[in-house]
């Protein structure tokens, strides 16, 4: 039984940032004293970029991070060098800065040119080394999310086939508003996590965040909606510009400390 969705919020983005790192940081560091190691599949845009930062300097400082595995919730199609390259702005503003072992990087290979092949070479990636068999899906330690003001999440785009596919790990999908092709983690991945946090800032994604927190079921016009642990946390991290909408008991019970 997943428990209902925690809300955080925050006065701002460099605040969010910190808070979310400090989440993560947490986490991390319980699946490694638990496990031995620890399993996250990072998110992409531009958003982690501050996050990686806090995570990289004093609210990573107790991350075993020689103990880390991470991975990437989707991939744009492009090369790893490329500036849209979810794996680039991470190697930038984390993997660079912190002790995690290069073996313990699995990127997803975005400069395939057959997308498709990227996602199943990927799937076997995520396989091997969570040593699943076919049928098993993944429990990672952390999902770290973002949301665009679309509703989408990771490159789960309304509209798109990714977000109804149930039978594969990591999928590719064409998204016609980018006019490009994405490889994306699928939602099993997701819903099978210990811990989901999505980490949102911004008024432009207010209302989209009222209707998938608040809102009446969307289908799978808001994929961010259909993101549900079901034996794992649900954390929405969010700054006071993003949370704005927010009314009534989600607001009430959001816990607003630095607010
Ligand atoms: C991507 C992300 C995507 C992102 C949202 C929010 O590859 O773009 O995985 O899902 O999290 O679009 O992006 P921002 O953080 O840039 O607002």
């Amino acid at each position: 039984m997943s428990t209902p969705p925690a809300i955080r919020i925050l006065p701002g983005p460099e605040e969010l940032a910190r808070a979310a790192a400090e989440e993560v940081a947490r986490r991390l560091v319980v699946a490694v004293t638990e496990r031995g190691r620890a399993t996250i599949a990072l998110a992409g845009g531009s958003t982690p970029r501050r996050l990686h930062a806090h995570l990289a300097s004093e609210a990573g400082s107790a991350v075993p991070w020689d103990r880390v595995v991470v991975f990437w919730g989707d991939e744009r199609h492009v090369p790893p060098d490329h500036a849209d390259s979810n794996y680039r702005m991470a190697l930038e503003s984390l993997l660079s800065r912190v002790p995690i072992p290069p073996y313990h990087a699995h990127r997803i290979r975005g400069e395939l040119q057959d997308a498709d092949e990227a996602a199943r070479e990927y799937e076997d990636v995520l396989r091997a080394a969570f040593g699943i068999g076919p049928r098993d899906v993944p429990r990672f330690d952390v999902v770290l999310l973002g949301m665009g003001a679309d509703g989408h999440t990771a490159s789960l785009f309304p509209g798109t086939s990714a977000v109804s596919e149930r039978s594969r790990l990591v999928t590719s999908t064409w998204v016609e508003r980018l006019a490009a092709h994405r490889v994306t983690m699928t939602l099993p991945v997701f819903d099978a996590a210990a811990a989901v946090l999505f980490v949102v800032s911004g008024e432009d994604k207010s209302a989209t965040l009222r209707d998938v927190i608040q809102g009446p079921s969307a289908g799978e016009r808001l994929p961010s909606q259909l993101v549900r642990p079901h034996a794992g946390e649900l954390l929405w991290l969010l700054d006071r510009a993003a949370a704005r909408l927010l009314r009534g008991t989600a607001l009430r019970d959001a816990d607003c400390r630095e607010c």
